[in-house]
């Protein structure tokens, strides 16, 4: 697997790195029931597949997805890098809210050293900016744990270029973590260019557009889901008249793989990776299997000509 550094962090990650939100299992947005036995057997193929970083969150399961980790952790002589977040808590009804607050990020950032059993998280990340005026609190509150010991370096999700800048008057970004899909493509705006030019790595989230982009969608395919499934309940791009569009991009894009002897999903993770600016892709997988088929479009570099052709499909259902 391919690896490319982290910023100005000297960290390698594989282009390619393991995502864990759906194997957390149930919460406000969650992907539907997930045996912990199929999670822990994906996070440790993924690493024999070469994938050396796992990225997390507190919140995916209300903390489940940090324990499962911290088990296979426990079976795994070489360790992973591990990225975690900090800024989302949750209530009784496993809803999220929003906390940025200095004692709150102290107390989250010894919980997850707890459930993933680490004596330090590799990269610590401000998982919402959220409030936005108390971003410099959180991210001194988060640099503070450096200084302890407990953290190597600072991300930040989900943040804009000028949100950035606030932040780096306080400690140094090492890294962002946006969305990035052939499906959302905001990024190409301002962003990765402001990171290229200034070191900042980034890790770009849900590049298979949380699978939309495998090819194994169809209105079927949506009756067969858990109706607790965030996907069904609250996200557009699976429901109508998103979906039907979404579906009419994924057809095209079968018949360039078909060409190449790949599949839409490496298609999809490799469309990201072609920007230099991008240190590497998120690749979520809920099952052995998922990562193992995923996982190659690390290793793929493909030409100008396919970047092309999906440039002209996604022209042509804006
Ligand atoms: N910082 C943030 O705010 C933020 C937000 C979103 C995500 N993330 C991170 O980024 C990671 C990746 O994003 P994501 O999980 O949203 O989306 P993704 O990587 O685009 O899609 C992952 C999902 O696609 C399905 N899948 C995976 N491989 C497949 C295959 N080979 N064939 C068919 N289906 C396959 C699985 O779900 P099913 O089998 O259920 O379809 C899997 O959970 C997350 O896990 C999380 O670590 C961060």
């Amino acid at each position: 697997m391919r690896k490319r550094k982290l910023g100005e962090s000297g960290l390698e990650l594989a282009v390619v790195g393991l995502g864990t939100w759906a194997i957390g299992g149930p919460w406000q947005y969650g992907w539907g029931p997930q045996e912990d036995k199929d999670s822990i057997e994906t996070i440790l193929h993924a690493v024999e597949l070469g994938i050396n970083w796992i990225d997390t969150a507190p919140i995916y399961g209300c903390g489940h997805s940090e324990e499962v980790i911290g088990q296979a952790l426990k079976q795994l002589r070489q360790k992973p890098i591990v990225a975690t977040k900090c800024g989302l808590l949750w209530n009784k009804k496993r809803e999220k809210i929003n906390n940025l607050t200095r004692d709150s990020i102290f107390r989250e950032c010894n919980e997850s050293l707890d459930r993933l059993g680490i004596d330090r998280i590799d990269l610590y990340q401000m998982h919402w900016p959220i409030p936005d005026e108390q971003i410099e609190q959180a991210w001194d509150a988060m640099a503070r744990c450096v200084e302890a010991g407990k953290v190597r370096f600072l991300g930040a999700c989900n943040v804009s270029v000028e949100q950035i800048q606030r932040l780096q008057k306080v400690w140094p970004v090492t890294a962002v973590q946006p969305p990035y899909s052939m499906l959302d493509r905001a990024v190409e705006n301002q962003l990765l260019d402001y990171c290229g030019q200034n070191h900042i790595g980034v890790v770009c989230y849900s590049p298979m557009q949380k699978g939309l982009l495998t090819g194994k969608f169809t209105v079927e395919y949506l009756k067969t889901m858990s109706p607790d499934d965030h996907r069904l309940l609250c996200d557009k791009d699976f429901q109508s008249p998103r979906f039907e569009k979404n579906i009419a991009i994924v057809n095209e894009l079968k018949k360039i793989v078909a060409e190449h002897g790949k599949t839409v999903a490496q298609l999809a993770v490799a469309w990201v990776l072609r920007r230099p600016e991008v240190t590497a892709a998120i690749v979520g997988a809920r099952k052995p299997k998922q990562i193992e088929q995923t996982a190659p479009a690390g290793d793929w570099v493909f030409d100008e000509k396919i970047v092309k052709q999906i440039d002209a499909i996604i022209r042509q259902y804006k």
